[in-house]
């Protein structure tokens, strides 16, 4: 049995609502709801959106050490941009930038640059399962060399003067509770100032049901310090269900947010309606309107292709339609699919 107001189970009379500020290693996050990290999507507009949308704390897609370290030009100008406006809209709050890399002083010089670009709080990826990622002992291969997972973070928090999370994996194999230990010993050790705790092994990647309990054990093993629950978070039911099984500090929703932010507010009690076809229109146009600033007309359009699918199933679409915009071309065919699509089904 859940409460709508997000409260938690009756029994656990601890936990706090959604809407409730909490801190991140002396950080203050304005409420218990993150947009987790996604890789090749969560840039600045992507966290914008979140934040517009009632994000207390917006995580970037995970971006290399070894890039930064090396100066790549793309990963500095691109990836590393964090955006006035992600600080002064809906809520505000900090801004966390993600980093990969296995290697210590190669983290420390990376999260150093990354504090002087202005993010307020660095997170470690040791949840990665990609095997490009974890051939190079990054990502969820830091799971089995916890020695190592230390240093890095260690590093990372010497590096920038920055509070430093890790987000990682219940284990790299399913049945595994490596992941589970080496949190204890990142909190203990390394000083980490809170843990994204996504309950699956790394070996089924985003499939599966998250162990809730593993979860729960966790928050109860490492109180105070936050945990923060990432996977299945695709709905506000398993959300608030979620929340309040595990006692977590705060929520991260990933895939459920994409082509879908509303559900930031519908968790955080702000709307409790569906949006309305204008709404996903206005949504879209803001959308586009900002990758093309980001990113120029040209990339812009291909980079929103990965982004339409979710919104064009909202608009009632037909796959040919949805093909057809997945095929533009242009920003300028692609506005003018959307605006068809929607004229069209907004005639009886
Ligand atoms: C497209 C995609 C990209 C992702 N990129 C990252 C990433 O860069 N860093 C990370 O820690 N997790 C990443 N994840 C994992 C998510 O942050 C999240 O933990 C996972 O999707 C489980 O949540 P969900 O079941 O609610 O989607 C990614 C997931 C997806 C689907």
């Amino acid at each position: 049995m859940w409460r709508a107001d997000g409260r938690g189970y009756p029994g656990r009379v601890t936990q706090q609502a959604l809407s409730e500020p909490f801190e991140i290693g002396g950080v203050h996050v304005p409420n218990r709801v993150a947009l987790a990290p996604l890789a090749g999507i969560g840039n600045w507009f992507v966290r914008l959106q979140a934040r517009r949308h009632g994000a207390g704390l917006v995580v970037s897609e995970m971006v290399s050490s070894f890039a930064i370290h090396h100066g790549n030009r793309k990963t500095l100008t691109e990836l590393l941009r964090i955006d006035p406006r992600e600080r002064t809209t809906g809520p505000g709050g900090p801004v966390a930038i993600q980093l990969f890399g296995q290697d210590p002083d190669v983290m420390r010089s990376a999260a150093s640059t990354v504090a002087e670009r202005g993010a307020d709080i660095i997170d470690i990826n040791m949840g990665c399962p990609v095997p490009k990622v974890c051939r190079t002992g990054a990502g969820a291969a830091l799971l089995r060399d916890p020695a190592r997972a230390v240093a890095v973070a260690r590093a990372a928090r010497e590096g920038s003067g920055l509070p430093v999370t890790v987000k990682l994996r219940s284990g790299l194999r399913a049945g595994e509770r490596d992941g589970f230990e080496l949190a204890l010993r990142l909190v203990e050790d390394a000083g980490v100032s809170a843990i994204g705790f996504h309950p699956r092994s790394a070996q089924v990647q985003h499939k599966g049901t998250p162990d809730l309990e593993l979860a729960a054990l966790l928050v109860e093993r490492l109180a105070p310090t936050p945990v923060v629950l990432s996977g299945g978070l695709r709905d506000e039911r398993r959300v608030l269900d979620s929340f309040a099984a595990t006692g977590a500090a705060a929520v991260m929703l990933a895939r459920g947010v994409l082509g879908n932010p509303w559900l930031f507010g519908g968790v955080l009690g702000l709307r409790s309606a569906e949006p309305g076809r204008e709404e996903v229109l206005t949504e879209l146009d803001w959308l586009i309107g900002r990758a093309v600033e980001h990113l120029g007309a040209e990339r812009a359009a291909r980079y929103l292709r990965k982004l339409y699918p979710p919104y064009l199933e909202r608009l009632g679409a037909s796959k040919a339609d949805q093909a057809a915009l997945q095929g533009s071309s242009s920003i300028v065919e692609a506005r003018a699919l959307i605006e068809a699509f929607g004229t069209l089904a907004a005639t009886p």
